[in-house]
């Protein structure tokens, strides 16, 4: 198929499907949602389903007590939200968001599902913070419709988002997705497909070399911490960011690119942060990490 023919070039956005409903999925579908899309909420088991709706009900509860939005928007916002375990119900989505675990095999398998799933002229986007749009494009059965769109966590929060295009993307799709950024209230910014893409390429190092230093004994954590956000005005430090990302986000970013990358000295694997990561300290989501969580 040539560019040219793509036909119609790009579908118009009305349904959108999140495939995953973790840390950054349910937060994309809750944004989908607030800004009036239909959204359908896949995962494939019914407990990963659950915990993601709880979630949704969880951010939008905060919303409602804060006065943010009314009851009827919160009604309004939980009514446009399908939720399914069934991939079928996906076969009708303009555009589909990917946000699994950060496994390539895995994220290709289901790429390769979806796209005998989904109707042939919907667009596809991978959330993934680090792995290659490129190598799941390829996989994809239609890599000029396939895009990379990164949030940040917490999605809900955090304004921007990255919009990622490969060799491939077709320029149509990128706008339409680009400007579908804009719909749900983020500002896009765009990148071409490289390890990190702006954010993490930037943010990920600076993380490991506060790790670091620590291995180093440079500074205690408190104080690293405490650098970063009164001398350089970060809203956190970057070990207490590291927590909240969680350690095996960032050990399996980092051990991924050191493979990859192995000349690239800006990508080293700290002691502190694989001591973390074996012993299953991932952070606020164990409760224990640089810090001891509540
Ligand atoms: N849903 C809805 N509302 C929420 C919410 C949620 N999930 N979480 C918090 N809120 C509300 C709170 O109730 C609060 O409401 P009020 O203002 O009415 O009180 C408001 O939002 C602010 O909450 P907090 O007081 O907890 O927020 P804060 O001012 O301490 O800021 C923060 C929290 C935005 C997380 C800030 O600390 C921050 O920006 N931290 C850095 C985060 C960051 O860098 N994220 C990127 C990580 S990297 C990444 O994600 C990419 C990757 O690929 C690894």
């Amino acid at each position: 198929r040539s560019l040219s023919t793509l036909s119609p070039p790009v579908p118009k956005f009305d349904t959108v499907a999140c495939v995953g409903l973790g840390l950054m999925g349910h937060g994309i579908a809750q944004v989908s949602a607030q800004a009036n899309f239909k959204v359908v909420a896949f995962e494939q088991e019914q407990r990963f389903l659950d915990a993601g709706r709880s979630r949704i009900e969880g951010s939008l509860g905060k919303m409602l007590k804060r006065e943010k939005i009314s009851q009827e928007q919160y009604d309004g916002i939980m009514n446009g939200i399908t939720y399914t375990t069934d991939f079928a119900d996906l076969a009708s989505s303009d555009l589909v968001v990917e946000a699994v675990i950060e496994n390539m095999d895995l994220k290709k398998q289901l790429w390769g599902e979806l796209n005998n799933v989904c109707k042939p002229d919907a667009i596809f986007a991978s959330n993934t913070s680090s792995l290659s749009i490129t190598e799941m494009a390829d996989v994809s059965g239609r890599p000029d419709r396939f895009v990379g769109v990164h949030f940040f966590n917490p999605v809900q929060l955090m304004k921007l988002t990255e919009v990622i295009r490969t060799v491939h993307t077709h320029p149509e799709v990128f706008d339409a997705c680009h400007s579908w950024v804009g719909d749900i209230k983020k500002v896009a910014v765009s990148c071409n497909d490289t390890p990190g893409f702006i954010v993490n390429r930037l943010l990920v190092p600076s993380l490991t070399q506060a790790c670091l230093m620590l291995d180093r004994k440079d500074a205690t954590i408190k104080d690293i911490d405490l650098s970063m956000q009164l001398g350089a005005g970060h809203p956190m430090g970057p070990l207490h960011l590291a927590d909240y990302i969680g350690l095996d986000t960032i050990h399996s970013i980092i051990a991924g690119w050191v493979e990859k990358y192995p000349d690239e000295p800006a990508f080293e694997m700290p002691k502190c942060l694989k001591e973390r990561f074996d012993n299953g300290d991932l952070g606020r989501k164990t409760g224990k990490g640089f810090y001891h969580w509540g």
